[in-house]
């Protein structure tokens, strides 16, 4: 049986903004991924290395699916997942599993598609987890590259530096569709004052494009903490969230934010050597779980 994989995502700039058709900056986290194998077999089954809870496994269901009739092949396999990605915490664990699968049932058929095509598939998938995604999240996990994302044009993003960012969990489950929806709701009760606010982050992710390119820490930094601050604005972050930017700043992070939809799920800080291991103990104190990763 041969593996195939798919990595996780973070959001840099312009989560919820980006599904407005604002532009918006992700990141790919290569050291988290989904693996799957495929097995045939006389139906469709699945074993995961985490328990799923209920609607999880429906749309597992939904999504294999999906995937297995737009690909015209039989319902007919074992799917084996593993996957170190966190579920429901804004690391983009349902993109990845998306792709990984598409990848695996390809690979299985001897099929070939390129990353463009497997794209667009994982595009019309992220419908059965999100409803109405911005295609953000599985572009960059298909592409695996830094990605500038504004109304489905594409730009991959070429840094000059690598880039350092801590990944920190607040333990709490978010679900994005549900936050999705909920900012949808408000923002039609008040476009003026939800346009401002996308208005605000449209600007700074315009800056921080060229930021993260030419590998700016401290502009980069702010813009991310002006854009945390945006993004509590339109209430989608919470108390756990805001506690751990503030504790990733107060250790010397260039910058951090809430990354992804929000009300639970992640934080990334901006770090570099000089502050990182500081950085890393602040959040270790305060965070359930935390992960270093490298963005090229
Ligand atoms: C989720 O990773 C990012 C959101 O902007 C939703 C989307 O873009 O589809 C919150």
């Amino acid at each position: 049986m041969q593996k195939t994989s798919a990595c996780a995502k973070i959001i840099l700039s312009g989560e919820h903004a980006v599904v407005y058709g604002k532009p918006g900056i992700a990141l790919p986290v290569t050291n988290l991924q989904t693996v799957i194998k495929v097995e045939k077999a006389d139906t469709f089954s699945f074993v995961a290395d985490k328990e799923l809870e209920e609607h999880e496994e429906k749309k597992l269901h939904d999504l294999y699916h999906f995937v297995s009739s737009s690909l015209k092949v039989k319902p007919m396999h074992k799917i084996h997942i593993q996957s170190n990605l966190p579920i429901s915490s804004g690391l983009g664990s349902s993109a990845s599993l998306t792709v990984a699968l598409i990848r695996s049932l390809l690979v299985h058929h001897g099929y070939k598609l390129n990353d463009s095509k497997i794209n667009l598939l994982a595009f019309e998938a992220e419908k059965i987890f999100h409803g109405t995604p911005s295609g953000i999240d599985n572009t960059v996990v298909a592409l695996e590259k830094p990605v500038y994302y504004e109304r489905g044009s594409i730009e991959i993003l070429n840094l000059k530096f690598p880039l350092s960012f801590i990944i920190a969990d607040t333990g709490i489950r978010s679900d994005t569709k549900k936050v999705v929806e909920d900012l949808r709701k408000r923002y039609e009760k008040d476009e003026v004052k939800h346009s401002a606010i996308h208005d605000k982050i449209e600007m700074v992710t315009r800056r921080a494009r060229p930021a993260l390119e030419q590998g700016h820490l401290v502009e980069l930094g702010m813009l991310m903490l002006e854009n945390h601050n945006l993004l509590k604005e339109l209430k989608v972050s919470c108390s756990e969230l805001d506690a751990l930017v503030k504790a990733a700043i107060k250790a010397g992070a260039y910058g951090a934010k809430m990354a992804g939809a929000g009300r639970g799920g992640h934080i990334i800080a901006l770090v570099d050597e000089p502050n990182r291991d500081e950085v890393f103990k602040a959040l270790e104190d305060v965070s359930p779980r935390i992960i270093i990763t490298e963005v090229k």
